[in-house]
């Protein structure tokens, strides 16, 4: 049941459209309160009666509205909701979505709230399959967008093929399995570190490395989903911050450590940021003028944050979890990382540039597992198949959940 649980429906312009009576009904079935925002679009293919009949709600249709706004009405209509659906998602909606433009209410709310989204998508099989939209569609779940659907089926315009948004059982079921989805990892603290660091050559320019951050950051969102209080230490990325996740924006590994140092006791760790290996030993307090030979940079090494949470004594995380970005004998060398750095598990990563896992959307991992909580046991690996970065860090954050209930 979602008794309590309130689900702010976005309802786009798309022939599925009439098929979110059915999911209205379905979700106030369970007990959720459902409230309804029309797009204009939307409109043409459902009214704004029937929608406020099935939800017993008022139905929001326009930005300007005058004494919505003077409410601010976008912020409330977000605040007093636990997700926020979009079905039909049209390939229209998804493209502003991706592209954060905000332009009537429905897309500024999707702009605006710090909820979690859930998207129904609907299209014909060549708008669903076209390169703009699977890269907004990447981009989107990228951010932690969720996803249900679309099916294979015959399609309004008698086409068959991919692009029928899902049956409504088939949404309530993932809504209800989502917010229903058990806290597996309340009372538990988790420390999340991502993206690259920049070291200081002098004060514009410095060292850095190509990582998006965007998978780090899918960890922290999904071990807050589960219920962790969770905080992500993040070097320079131009992702956004995780819904319910507290964030420290950091530069430099020396920083990283001190803000992860901040941030124990916790239960579990996953460093999967790429952490700059050395630093220039002494930044110049000017800029380097060019004058005469290239300058020589003396580099000094950083410190290594998985391998000092690792060995934190009292203080080291029950569960410390690294990643090993490796481009050859990924696995051999993943393997004695874990046990040169002594974390307990370790996410082996193939980062060589023809995989494009460095600031791509999907990454192909293999999970080295040793025993937790000083249990003994042997050191294990599973296979993960290709995922994207999103998919990824549910699975790692599902395991995570499984070790620690094992271990209490
Ligand atoms: N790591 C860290 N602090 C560092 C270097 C790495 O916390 N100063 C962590 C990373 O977050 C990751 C793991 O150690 O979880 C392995 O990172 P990786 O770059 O693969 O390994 P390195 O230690 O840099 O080893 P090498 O570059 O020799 O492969």
């Amino acid at each position: 049941m979602l008794k309590d649980n309130r689900v702010l429906l976005i309802v786009s312009g798309g022939i599925a459209a009439y098929k979110v009576l059915e999911v209205i009904r379905r979700l106030r079935e369970t007990g959720a309160a459902v409230r309804c925002v029309l797009t204009r679009a939307g409109a043409q293919f459902v009214t704004p009666l029937s929608l406020a009949a099935l939800s017993e709600d008022k139905v929001y249709e326009d930005l300007f509205s005058l004494t919505d706004e003077s409410e601010m009405g976008h912020i409330r209509l977000s605040r007093e909701a636990d997700l926020l659906l979009v079905a039909p998602a049209t390939a229209n909606i998804l493209a502003k979505m991706a592209a954060g433009l905000a332009d009537d209410l429905a897309t500024t709310l999707l702009l605006a709230t710090d909820k979690p989204v859930m998207v129904a998508p609907a299209m014909n099989v060549r708008m669903w399959e076209h390169p703009a939209t699977r890269a907004n569609l990447a981009t989107l779940e990228g951010r932690g967008v969720l996803r249900v659907g679309p099916e294979e089926g015959e399609m309004a315009c008698h086409e068959w093929g991919m692009g029928r948004m899902a049956e409504p059982e088939t949404i309530v079921a993932a809504v209800t399995g989502f917010l229903a989805a058990p806290k597996r990892l309340a009372g538990h603290r988790a420390l999340v570190t991502s993206g690259p660091t920049h070291e200081a050559i002098d004060p514009v320019r410095f060292l850095a490395n190509r990582s998006s951050g965007k998978q780090g950051h899918a960890i922290a969102g999904a071990l807050a989903r589960l219920g962790a209080e969770t905080v992500l230490v993040t070097g320079p990325t131009v992702q956004p911050d995780p819904p319910g996740v507290t964030v420290t924006h950091v530069e430099s590994a020396t920083e990283m450590l001190a803000a992860c140092r901040d941030a124990l006791p916790v239960t579990v760790a996953v460093c999967a940021a790429a952490v700059a290996d050395w630093r220039p030993a002494a930044p110049a307090d000017g800029k380097i003028k060019k004058n005469g030979a290239p300058p020589a940079i003396a580099l000094t090494e950083n410190p290594d944050i998985l391998a000092t949470l690792s060995a934190a004594g009292n203080a080291r995380p029950r569960l410390v979890v690294g990643f090993a970005a490796e481009t050859e004998q990924v696995l051999d060398n993943a393997k004695a990382k874990r046990r040169r750095k002594d974390c307990d598990w370790i996410v082996a990563n193939d980062v060589s540039p023809a995989t494009g896992t460095f600031g791509g959307d999907g990454n192909t991992v293999h999970l080295v597992m040793g025993p937790v909580d000083g249990q003994g046991g042997e050191e294990t690996v599973e296979h993960w198949p290709a995922l994207t970065k999103v998919a990824v860090a549910e699975r790692l954050a599902g395991r995570i959940a499984d070790a620690l209930e094992d271990g209490t």
